[in-house]
């Protein structure tokens, strides 16, 4: 088995599993430092192409920014999301997912559940392609962003469904918005670990959309803590160059003549 897997596994009930999304190599290297585990997302869809939803997200976008995220990364867990349309019967996704291992190099495949598709989980983990897959709120098929399992009802469809997944042979399971007493029951009762995003402090491990959590996407759900608020950041520096090349204090002689120097230096 992967190692890096082996120790995602190792974790449960024992330490916290840390999670971000990525997009890009230059946040890869910073969360490469911290991160058990570094999701390519489909929220690229929202955050980085300004689509409503996700489901315009190809396989070429989430291949593109994974190789580029896989640059930035040298000890942590990479797992790329599979786009709606992507994994809609055993062979499609068995030919997709195989594309995303062997074009970015990463160690395993996100797979949302739409209730019906734990074969093709089994089918992907019988081809050693590693799964986490991923349930409660999944922006590939349910239309409204709400808490899921909060009756008793949701919170045994739900438990079931973790079950399913887990025996389908998946790794791990995100648990997107799911109530904390329904994420606490299906955490004790699941051998694999949970990764919670929305759904309380009972889950094995956490996951954010980074640039929700820097404060940069404008997306702020009440379960996202903003520990930066990199667009007031931004907005500063932007206008301070802005200034700089008005007032025309920047360039000046000497910008150009060591970017001159650096830039042959990089040649040499
Ligand atoms: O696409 C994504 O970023 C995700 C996380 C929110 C879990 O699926």
């Amino acid at each position: 088995m992967n190692i890096k897997i082996k120790k995602i596994l190792l974790k449960k009930k024992k330490s916290k599993i840390v999670c971000l999304t990525s997009y890009s190599k230059s946040i890869a290297k910073i969360l490469d430092n911290y991160c058990d585990l570094v999701l390519v997302g489909d929220s690229m869809a929202n955050v980085l192409y300004g689509f409503k939803n996700t489901h315009k997200i190809t396989l070429t976008n989430v291949i593109e920014h994974a190789i580029s995220v896989k640059k930035g990364l040298k000890k942590t867990l990479l797992v790329v999301d599979m786009p709606k349309g992507s994994y809609n019967n055993i062979s499609i996704a068995k030919k997709n997912a195989k594309l995303i291992i062997n074009k970015t190099r990463c160690d395993a495949v996100k797979i949302e559940s739409n209730k019906k598709n734990y074969d093709i989980i089994k089918n992907l983990v019988k081809n050693k392609i590693p799964v986490i897959g991923h349930i409660g709120y999944t922006p590939q098929f349910t239309k409204k962003f709400k808490v899921e399992g909060s009756t008793l009802i949701e919170a045994k469809r739900l438990l079931n469904e973790a079950q399913l997944i887990e025996q389908a042979g998946a790794f791990s399971i995100v648990l997107e918005c799911i109530h904390p007493d329904t994420s606490k029951l299906i955490t004790s009762k699941l051998r694999i670990p949970t990764i919670g995003i929305g759904s309380s402090i009972y889950c094995d491990g956490q996951i954010l959309v980074t640039d929700d959590m820097l404060g940069l996407s404008g997306f702020y759900p009440k379960f996202v803590k903003k520990y930066v608020n990199l667009n007031r950041i931004i907005d500063k520096a932007v206008k301070k160059y802005t200034r700089d090349v008005k007032l025309r204090k920047f360039p000046t002689i000497n910008n150009f003549l060591n970017g001159t120097k650096r830039r042959q230096k990089n040649r040499n």
